[in-house]
């Protein structure tokens, strides 16, 4: 379900101090709207968990990148996992410290890797022999050594969607925790290189901690063996993956736990544990708010068609995802529920929010917001069948602030040429 800042004061849905009702009418549909305190509070958790530790939270800027976001991050104190050279503008854009900054992906073109050492990021998640063998020359070329860690491979089955599983042998992701010594020692040798971090990161919305502890197990083994050898190993880095709550019932995996089972495996070794988490942050702090456009009957099936679609949200279409959603003026308890697909307008199939959903009777007009929507939502979203994004709200008590303007019409042709 959606977090405590999204809650019914008198009937009508609020994020904080703000009413979603005028929030729609002020600002358009669809919209995302995002609590600060929520974002907040989830990253206090990490941060509390750790304390005592000498730990790192890297915030996974790919669940959402929007300013306002990193911003409210980077002053609390948040480091960024980036993949991109546009993910690291964005950081630096919005304040974030460059040192703090750790570089994941595997597949970094030689300019974002010089753009990344030109800004001064604290390290590189390096997935193959070849990107480090790139880094040195460009270190090198720039006078300058680059940190770096070997993202291993575990080979640990994270147990989640198979789109966001990452940590087999049979993924793209990573090197071989096999064969990781020896890529370390030839790294060791590389001028403008040095390796001082272990990572991984086995997959996303893991709602059990275990493959991670699994996972911490072996990289902890390697790192020690890395350490034996020589190499002056001062991070550990165990990516993302806590998952969030998208069904009624489901448990969300709990941060403190993880920080109970890792800290006495950690106590002493001298190493700063990073972590990456991003939808565990972001997703509970978001929802899609879009307005019924009509609802229509075809045979059997009752459709509700909105405002918001595939491009707005793709989460649904594209791994089957559920999310509650939740009428924004809640419905008399007297009112007998209705089964409908929530869809989009989008010409697709695929494009719904929900099938075969219990949910209160609508009618154009009514507002309905699709909860946990905070974490992949907007950063996946396109302008498919020139469709306009969605702006974005950063609500913070009764302030809203417009962290990204609804996109226009010339918004849609920018750039283009005929
Ligand atoms: N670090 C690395 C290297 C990653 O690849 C990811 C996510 C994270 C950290 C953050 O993981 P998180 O804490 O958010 O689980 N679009 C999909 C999720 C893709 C995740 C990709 N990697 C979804 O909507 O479920």
């Amino acid at each position: 379900m959606c977090s405590d800042s999204f809650h019914y004061r008198n009937g009508t849905l609020f994020c904080e101090d703000a009413d979603l009702v005028s929030l729609a009418e002020a600002h358009g549909t669809p919209a995302y709207v995002y609590s600060k305190n929520a974002i907040a509070r989830r990253f206090e958790a990490y941060k509390s968990s750790f304390a005592g530790l000498p730990h790192r939270i890297c915030f996974a800027v790919k669940a959402n990148s929007n300013l306002a976001v990193l911003a409210t991050l980077a002053r609390l104190g948040a480091g960024f996992d980036i993949v991109s050279a546009g993910e690291l503008h964005r950081v630096l854009a919005a304040g974030g410290d460059p040192a703090s900054v750790v570089f994941s992906g595997v597949g970094k073109t030689a300019a974002e890797i010089r753009f990344a050492l030109q800004k001064g990021i604290r390290s590189f998640n390096c997935e193959s022999e070849y990107e480090i063998e790139t880094i040195s020359q460009i270190a090198v070329s720039l006078n300058r050594t680059a940190s770096i860690a070997i993202r291993v491979n575990p080979d640990v089955n994270a147990v989640t969607h198979p789109y966001i599983s990452t940590g087999l042998r049979e993924h793209k992701f990573g090197i071989d925790i096999a064969h990781a010594e020896a890529v370390y020692r030839r790294a060791a040798k590389l001028p403008g290189i040095a390796p001082e971090g272990v990572s991984c990161h086995i997959g996303s919305q893991l709602l059990d901690i275990g493959p991670l502890l699994e996972a911490s197990e072996k990289v902890l083994d390697l790192a020690a063996r890395l350490r034996a050898a020589g190499l002056p190993i001062r991070d550990l880095d165990l990516g993302g993956g806590l998952g969030v709550a998208y069904r009624p019932g489901e448990r969300a995996a709990c941060v403190q736990t993880l920080a109970e089972r890792l800290r006495p495996r950690l106590e002493g070794l001298g190493l700063t544990l990073l972590l990456e988490p991003g939808r565990s942050i972001v997703a509970e702090a978001g929802i899609l708010l879009m307005r019924v456009l009509l609802t229509k009957r075809n045979g059997q099936k009752l459709f509700v068609v909105v405002d918001g679609a595939m491009n707005d949200l793709i989460r649904p279409a594209l791994y089957q995802a559920h999310h509650e959603i939740l009428p924004v003026r809640e419905a008399a308890a007297n009112v007998p529920a209705v089964t409908a697909d929530i869809v989009g307008p989008v010409c697709e199939t695929g494009d719904f929010f929900a099938r075969g959903r219990e949910i209160a009777p609508v009618e154009p007009g009514d507002l309905l917001a699709i909860c946990m929507a905070g974490a992949y939502g907007f950063v996946l979203s396109s302008n498919y069948n020139s469709r306009p994004r969605a702006c974005e709200l950063l609500v913070d008590g009764a302030e809203v602030l417009v962290a990204r303007k609804r996109e226009t019409l010339e918004d849609l042709i920018r750039g283009e040429a005929f």
